[in-house]
């Protein structure tokens, strides 16, 4: 509960700061070039296994750390315990410093600080639902 209204507010700061340029913005086929440095550790689409991370199907409104048969860290589960879904804008946030965002320890240890890379990629991601297929 406290993890998920941090999160909450954490966007709504963010808000203030862009001035609302989000993943709208962003380009899908920009972001599938950028999706490569995420590949390492995650995959998406319809055969996509959980790596070191996650898959990422369907991730844009998918509850924060509970996708089935990934075991995550404890901060990034607790943060998800109350519903707290994905949006792109909290997507937009964690990327910038996953463990500052989780407000614990992360096993993401990543970090993508240019806004322009995560608006792409986030919108590539959303354009994957929660069985892997891309919509058009
Ligand atoms: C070195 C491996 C690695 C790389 C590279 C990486 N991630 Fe992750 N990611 C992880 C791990 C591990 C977790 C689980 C974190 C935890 O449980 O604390 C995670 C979690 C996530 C989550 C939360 C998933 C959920 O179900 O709540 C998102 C979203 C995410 N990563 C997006 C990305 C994107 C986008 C990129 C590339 C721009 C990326 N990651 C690059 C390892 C990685």
């Amino acid at each position: 509960m406290v993890m998920g209204m941090r999160a909450v507010a954490g966007a709504v700061a963010l808000l203030a700061v862009s001035g609302g340029a989000w993943a709208q913005d962003g380009d899908p086929a920009a972001g599938e070039q950028n999706f490569m440095q995420c590949g390492a550790c995650h995959q998406v689409g319809a055969n996509a296994m959980h790596l070191v991370g996650p898959d990422l199907n369907g991730i844009v409104g998918r509850v924060i750390g509970s996708v089935e048969g990934f075991a995550y860290g404890e901060a990034t589960a607790a943060m998800g315990a109350d519903g707290t879904e994905w949006t792109e804008e909290l997507l937009m946030e964690y990327l910038v410093n996953p463990t500052e965002f989780i407000g614990g320890s992360s096993r993401m240890p990543m970090m993508y600080p240019d806004e322009q890379f995560r608006r792409d990629v986030i919108a590539y991601l959303a354009q994957f639902d929660a069985e892997g297929n891309r919509a058009e």
